[in-house]
């Protein structure tokens, strides 16, 4: 078989991004955990149901809750009413988005494992093997990040040098097949250096363990919705990509008795971006929390209440969309809040076309912002991208795709 490997350095990052500030925490069998890390709060899934929290490792990585608001430059513009964002953009102070919900039981099942690296998988510009990065450094563990390309975009490079930065493991690959090629060889070598197998975090973080941490979100939006913070929210807007956001949300909803409809915007070609597989996933988080709670509710996943919208995507995943680009703009504009092009600008963009037909009308609508809004330009600016292994440079010294809203416009 031919293996086309493009790029595969080791890249030590400036010491200034490894602020070492964690120490690993753990319940049950493993080791002490507390949230001194995080916000100091409990967490949701383990005030509802006390008994898990000595069954799952877990390690707090996030600041709880993250602030519910209501959309009044958006209500005004698209002329609706109930219009609510769940700032999941604000989960960390370091980074922030939907991916620091999933790492904190993901990199806390590979300390409980006593694994020394993470292997992750995206595209160039994943801002998932970027939380893993800047996680499992806090975490004490050493990341590896698989890339495959993807189109360019200021994200793209801005992602890649924070990832430099903290000294992650890059690699670049052609395609699928010299992906799967080098995670072996990837393997292997860790095998070598460390004596054990690194952890497999799948794109995304879009397993069984991964999407029980999101099932804390709704828990966390429940009591929020008891403070008065919003109503129960009738339809939840999220992008779908590897899903287990989606299904997260999905589960904490059924679990809580919510009639709630997810309307999941397609926001990926992968095959994997679709109902089968969000539901795949919420019977297996659903699963794994009545093995180890068995008074955990036992739900159904309902295929009415689980909408999967596919036509947002527009050229494919990353391809920035004339609708998702003026879906960021208007959020800013509005209510400012920074979306991004590749996720969180086509679901906003399919909510504000289902507010123009009419299918928000007398609903409260929550629009899940999935996008990372920590400025951590600071961090990068120091960091040569000639660092970085040859295959990665064509995003530095090639242009943008049409669309790109120039960094100094984003904000962040
Ligand atoms: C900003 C952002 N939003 C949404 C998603 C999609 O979430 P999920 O992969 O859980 O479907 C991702 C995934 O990488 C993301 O980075």
């Amino acid at each position: 078989m031919i293996v086309f490997v493009i790029g595969s350095t080791r890249k030590n990052g400036a010491e200034h991004c490894n602020e070492q500030r964690g120490i690993v925490y753990s319940y049950g069998a493993v080791q002490t955990m507390n949230r001194e890390q995080g916000s100091g709060m409990p967490h949701p899934l383990f005030i509802a149901y006390e008994q898990l929290k000595q069954r799952i490792p877990f390690a707090p990585l996030g600041e709880y809750p993250t602030p519910v608001e209501k959309l009044s430059g958006l209500e005004g513009a698209l002329q609706a009413s109930g219009l609510y964002i769940k700032r999941d953009d604000k989960s960390s102070y370091d980074y922030g988005g939907n991916k620091v919900r999933k790492l904190e039981f993901l990199l806390a099942d590979a300390v409980s494992k006593g694994k020394k690296q993470t292997v992750t998988f995206g595209y160039a510009g994943s801002n998932h093997s970027l939380a893993v990065a800047v996680f499992a450094k806090r975490l004490g563990l050493e990341p590896i990040s698989l890339h495959i390309p993807q189109p360019n975009a200021a994200y793209v490079r801005k992602n890649l040098l924070l990832q430099a930065c903290l000294g992650t493991e890059l690699h670049h690959y052609s395609n699928m097949t010299s992906i799967y090629v080098g995670t072996v060889l990837v393997m292997i070598k860790s095998f070598l250096k460390t004596g054990k197998l690194p952890y497999l975090i799948p794109p995304g973080g879009s397993n069984v363990v991964g999407t029980m941490g999101m099932v804390g979100s709704v828990l966390e939006l429940q009591e929020q919705i008891e403070q008065g913070l919003m109503p129960e929210p009738d339809v939840v807007y999220v992008p779908l990509g590897s899903c287990g956001s989606a299904a997260g949300i999905a589960l904490g909803a059924k679990a809580l008795g919510w009639k709630t409809q997810i309307r999941a915007v397609r926001v990926s070609e992968r095959k994997g971006a679709d109902r089968k597989t969000a539901r795949a996933l919420f019977d297996g988080a659903a699963r794994n929390l009545r093995r180890l709670l068995p008074t955990f509710p036992s739900v159904e996943f309902a295929d009415e209440d689980f909408e999967v919208n596919h036509d947002y995507l527009g050229d494919g995943y990353a391809h920035f969309t004339k609708k998702g680009m003026g879906a960021v703009k208007l959020a800013a504009e509005r209510d400012g809040i920074r979306l991004d092009g590749t996720y969180t600008g086509k679901a906003m963009a399919a909510l504000i076309d289902d507010a123009g037909e009419g299918r928000l009308a007398g609903k409260v609508t929550l629009f899940w912002n999935t996008y990372n809004s920590v400025d951590f330009r600071d961090k990068i600016g120091k960091i040569d991208f000639q660092q970085l292994p040859k295959a990665y440079h064509p995003y530095f010294t090639e242009d943008d795709q049409p669309l790109e809203i120039p960094l100094e416009q984003e904000g962040t």
